[in-house]
């Protein structure tokens, strides 16, 4: 087994609070090239959407949604879609 087997993430999503930025954008990108597919949430969506697509290059299903982190209304919204658009989990 390759050490890479070990810690694939491969059949799983993520969801990355915060993505759309530095740190955790990079994450996300880690997180993608161990197998996972990507939702980015961000409260800018721009950010998002063109961090989703630098994983999609990656060869993984990646969205840009968003959010407001802080804001529990819109998490209760937008969750839902995002676990929808992964196909992960089904609210
Ligand atoms: N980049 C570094 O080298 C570094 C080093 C040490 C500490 N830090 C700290 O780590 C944290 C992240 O750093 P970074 O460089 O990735 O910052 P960043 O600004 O690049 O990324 C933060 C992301 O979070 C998003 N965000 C902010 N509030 C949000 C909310 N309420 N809901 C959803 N998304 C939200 C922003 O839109 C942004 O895309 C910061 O607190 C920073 O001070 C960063």
């Amino acid at each position: 087994m390759e050490n890479s087997d070990l810690f694939s993430l491969a059949g799983l999503t993520a969801v990355v609070v915060g993505g759309g930025g530095v740190l955790a954008g990079a994450m996300a990108a880690g997180l993608a090239r161990a197998g996972a597919d990507i939702a980015i949430v961000d409260v800018n969506l721009e950010n998002a959407e063109a961090r989703a697509k630098s994983i999609v290059e990656l060869g993984r299903q990646a969205i840009g949604i968003r959010c407001d982190a802080t804001a529990r209304p819109i998490w209760r919204s937008r969750w839902p879609r995002c676990c929808r658009a992964s196909g992960a989990w089904i609210f």
